[in-house]
């Protein structure tokens, strides 16, 4: 047995992998004596990140979870301001704005990809929304055509896109990260590419790239002194020490590196499942998840949708009896302890109560291989009746 009570040939559900120079970089960084931000290799790591998706600016920051703080400071959010998050979501998407003074909006999503859903968007919007903050579920795109339409005429609303699991995955052939005025990314060690606990603020418009220098360098114009463009620097505006460190830059850039490498494998383990589950959805009342046409996966996750709550939870008690970890994903936010705290006020989210209780991620990483792929259908097969 394992500290975590599992043993060694359980199917974990996730493995974090070197896949390239990982380690090589980490030494150099290292050796170099540049560990702290802004090294070279939070440079290049930032370089492949803006020709990725286009940003004007990337800022290598410690988490996803501070980048959405950041962009939650970027907005200068006033008393009375509220912001638009899903419910289904992991608790960042909603806490970062509501630490800055924000109350939170929760909104539904919609039964196809788990996105936000724009038809209850529109039914939230009033003159206090300073921002939507939609989250592209397992790395499809939620419906942005439905988004954008549900805020036609309210150009001063901020879109924050939440895009932790969506690196690399396309809605009508542009890019995830580039549809906000601000996007965020997680490098944590159970995304597609990580270097243990990291993320980066995409800054899509000009206007902000200035402050948002200012703001991740602890509130000073330091950036602005490196490049030459102020002969000293000093404290200018609000901010905090938002800084990868370059020792984990290095991490993250032997990763970049191998990006087209990961995203395949990825998406391997994922064509897989779906080819193994497909001839079962019919017998066991399971949904697997759904691509609409016009979107591009990031290939982050696979999960399955069971018939109901108890049919989930027996599922996930039956597989981990056969040595294989599935989890759950998430628990609705607007009824949590923490979002009944800064809810702006009550709202139902039928779907995501119904979702949260019928959803199982399987176990999904980069080296899944064919053998445990099989070994996880056949858990899952076994704990669901037919
Ligand atoms: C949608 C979403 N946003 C934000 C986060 C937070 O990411 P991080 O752990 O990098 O702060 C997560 C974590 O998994 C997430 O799923």
């Amino acid at each position: 047995m394992t500290e975590r009570g599992s043993t060694t040939d359980d199917i974990r559900f996730n493995v974090p992998a070197l896949e390239g120079r990982e380690l090589e970089y980490m030494q150099q960084a290292v050796t170099a004596g540049h560990t702290s931000a802004g090294g070279p290799f939070s440079k290049q790591a930032a370089e492949v990140l803006q020709a990725e998706t286009g940003a004007e600016e990337v800022l290598l920051t410690t988490s996803c979870t501070s980048a959405l703080e950041l962009s939650a400071m970027l907005l200068d959010l006033q008393p009375g301001d509220t912001v638009v998050v899903p419910s289904f979501t992991f608790t960042s998407s909603a806490l970062a704005f509501a630490r800055e003074g924000a109350k939170i909006v929760f909104c539904d999503i919609e039964p196809q990809t788990l996105g936000l859903d724009p038809a209850h968007l529109e039914s939230l919007l009033d003159d206090s929304v300073r921002a939507v903050v939609p989250v592209h579920y397992a790395g499809v795109a939620c419906d942005m055509e439905g988004l954008g339409k549900a805020l036609e005429g309210r150009p001063d609303v901020a879109v924050v896109e939440d895009n932790a699991h969506g690196l690399f995955g396309r809605w009508q052939g542009r890019r995830l990260g580039h549809l906000g005025r601000f996007a965020t990314l997680s490098f944590h060690e159970t995304k597609n590419i990580i270097c243990g606990e990291g993320g980066a603020l995409l800054v899509n418009e000009g206007r902000d790239v200035d402050r948002a220098r200012v703001l991740y360098d602890k509130g000073t114009n330091r950036r602005a002194f490196f490049l030459g463009q102020v002969d000293k620097y000093s404290w200018m505006d609000t901010g905090s020490s938002f800084g990868l460190s370059d020792l984990l830059a290095g991490y993250l850039f032997g990763q970049l590196e191998q990006r087209e490498v990961i995203q395949a494998k990825r998406r391997t383990v994922f064509d897989r499942y779906a080819a193994m589950l497909s001839p079962h959805v019919a017998d066991r009342g399971i949904s697997l998840p759904v691509v609409p046409p016009d979107r591009e996966s990031a290939y982050h996750m696979f999960y399955v949708l069971l018939p109901d709550r108890a049919t989930r939870d027996d599922a996930l008690q039956g597989m981990r009896s056969l040595g294989v970890q599935p989890t759950f994903h998430y628990v609705p936010l607007h009824s949590s302890v923490g979002g009944r705290k800064v809810a702006a006020r009550a709202v139902d989210c039928p779907v995501t109560d119904d979702i949260s209780g019928r959803l199982m991620r399987l176990p999904f990483h980069n080296n899944l291989t064919e053998a445990q792929s099989e070994r996880v259908v056949a858990a899952l097969l076994s704990s669901v009746p037919a």
